[in-house]
């Protein structure tokens, strides 16, 4: 196959990318995007802060330009993401009385599930919900203490997707989070979660690995992903990549960063349950890790994509092509 969305196919595997409105305006960025991707994340679009910046005031503009670009060029479009603590307005986090919040986050779902009725695929319905080792505060993986878990307890995960279900019966709902393809005790704490969740009979359609592979988060290998994508499976769940890059910060090297995309492409490609790889950003310029004040990127070239500068295939975008 000559492209990644043809050679996706065969494996029964959508290949995304994300895409931002001032981007549209590229005809070279968008021309490639829909040449080789049939899938496709707002990057930023579809968070909270862009969609009801103030309480009761819905902004759909920027958002429903990249849905629009994607129905007229075929490609299915997932919504990120209706609960997440960050890129949250202000005015949510200063809310203190528990019913209050869960009226707002009913309402924020409502409206916004039903703008984009019919146009979804799918939605990331809550986002890195499992903390870290090394996110601030005190030690083992856990809950985050976000303004929806402080008031809500834990089981506002549940709550979300309930809601959810209700406003749309066909799309798919995912839980999507980042250091939770390696082997580590987020992984361990989120398969639980995931089990609670499926015995509760939450319904939750899969999970998506964020699979920002590098410095600061988890390296994860292809037996590692492969292993953690297989109990997901076990439990009848559907498993997408959702926003892969592998950095080179920290002094990694092109043949690793190589294999790594080669062999985490095939753990999906061998997982029946494994449905999508979506890339977070097109070429290497317009990569988030460029930017991002993330540990150890701020003085190197991440390179973390599948393109060079000048849209050019790299030598990772083979390994991913061979891979499927
Ligand atoms: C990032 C975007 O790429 C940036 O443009 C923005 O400034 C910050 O957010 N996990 C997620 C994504 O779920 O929404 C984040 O996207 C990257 C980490």
């Amino acid at each position: 196959p000559s492209t990644l969305k043809a050679a996706g196919e065969c494996k029964g595997i959508m290949m995304g990318n994300v895409l931002r409105q001032q981007q549209i305006a590229n005809v070279e960025h968008v021309a490639l995007l829909a040449e080789e991707f049939n899938y496709l994340t707002p990057e930023n679009a579809t968070k909270w802060m862009h969609l009801q910046p103030e309480r009761g005031v819905f902004d759909y503009g920027k958002a429903d330009e990249i849905v629009n670009f994607a129905q007229k060029n075929k490609i299915k479009v997932k919504g990120h993401c209706l609960v997440w603590h960050s890129q949250l307005p202000q005015w949510v986090d200063d809310i203190t009385d528990p019913d209050e919040l869960k009226t707002v986050m009913e309402t924020h779902i409502a409206q916004v599930m039903g703008h984009f009725k019919g146009r979804m695929y799918a939605w990331d319905v809550v986002n890195e919900a499992i903390k870290t080792d090394t996110d601030a505060g005190d030690g083992n993986p856990r809950m985050r203490k976000t303004v929806f878990q402080r008031l809500l307890g834990d089981e506002y995960i549940d709550m979300a997707f309930k809601m959810a279900r209700k406003q749309d019966p066909d799309v798919k709902l995912y839980y999507n989070d980042y250091s939770i393809d390696a082997n580590n005790d987020k992984a361990d704490y989120l398969y639980e979660m995931l089990k609670g969740m499926v015995q509760r009979g939450v319904p939750i359609d899969g999970v998506g690995f964020q699979m920002h592979i590098g410095t600061p988060n988890n390296i994860a290998t292809g037996a590692e992903v492969a292993k953690n994508m297989q109990r997901i499976a076990d439990l009848g769940l559907e498993i997408i990549i959702s926003e892969m890059d592998i950095n080179l910060c920290g002094g990694r090297n092109e043949a690793w960063q190589q294999a790594l995309y080669h062999d985490i492409t095939l753990a999906c490609a061998e997982q029946p349950a494994c449905s999508a790889i979506t890339f977070w950003g097109l070429n290497d310029g317009s990569s988030w890790l460029n930017s991002w004040e993330g540990a150890g990127c701020k003085t190197e070239k991440p390179m973390p994509l599948l393109f060079d500068n000048k849209y050019q295939k790299k030598q990772t975008y083979e390994e991913v092509i061979n891979a499927l």
